[in-house]
């Protein structure tokens, strides 16, 4: 299972050269397109499965709590559909109301999320106090023809470093911005900031994070800005 762009760093699988891997060692594909949303289509390019937190862009207005799986193969439907009604993981009808009523929307609010990002994105850069910014659209991003190739807008989904590593200057910049509202979580239309080390990462011992999620940031943790319509 792959999911591209990851976050906090932006790193990119192509998924068509992932697809001859998988399809090589008899296994399917399962992408994680969350972050991407209606930007990337995996399944036309070699994916088995995508799965969707539909709890961020697609409702959109982080009001349900929902995922979903899409595929072309009516086989590997039915088998899933078996396992989803024998678990009796089955979604509420409001739910599902709220999750329609956001994809309505959705092609308005992920062009909105491009505009939005790009602009920050390069506000960020420019700012003499934030170090690395991560955002699949900047040109010498190591992963950036692939996102290229693969997705038709960037989102808005940012992470950045600051250069001043302690945790006061952190605070300083979660208690410091008027549009963006503290909280983990993603895609809907408010704009949200999280502290990766303190929030959505907590668990993970620092030097985990360091490793495996986030290769080269530093000890404070990595800000994630979702970004959204304001
Ligand atoms: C990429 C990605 N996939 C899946 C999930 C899980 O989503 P949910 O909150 O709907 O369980 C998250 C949650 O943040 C996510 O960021």
């Amino acid at each position: 299972m792959v999911g591209t762009p990851t976050k906090p760093v932006d790193e990119h699988y192509g998924y068509c050269c992932h697809s001859c891997h998988f399809k090589k060692a008899n296994a399917l594909l399962c992408v994680d397109n969350t972050f991407a949303s209606s930007f990337t289509k995996p399944l036309d390019l070699g994916a088995d499965i995508i799965m969707h937190s539909a709890t961020k862009y697609l409702g959109g207005h982080s009001d349900v709590i929902q995922g979903a799986l899409m595929m072309n193969d009516a086989e590997l439907r039915e088998k899933l559909y078996f396992i989803q009604k024998s678990c009796g993981a089955v979604p509420g009808p409001m739910d599902c109301f709220l999750v329609l009523r956001g994809i309505k929307t959705l092609h308005v609010r992920m062009k909105q999320h491009c505009e939005n990002g790009e602009k920050i994105a390069h506000w960020l850069r420019n700012n003499p106090k934030v170090g690395k910014v991560y955002w699949p659209g900047f040109e010498d991003n190591a992963g950036y023809a692939v996102a290229k190739k693969q997705m038709r807008g960037f989102g808005g989904m940012i992470s950045f470093v600051l250069k001043d590593e302690s945790i006061e200057a952190a605070n300083k910049v979660l208690t410091g911005t008027h549009l963006f509202s503290l909280a983990e979580s993603l895609g809907g239309v408010e704009s949200l900031i999280n502290h990766l080390t303190s929030m959505t990462h907590a668990r993970i011992p620092v030097k985990n994070v360091l490793r495996t999620a986030c290769r080269w940031i530093n000890k404070t943790g990595v800000w994630v800005l979702k970004m959204l319509m304001t």
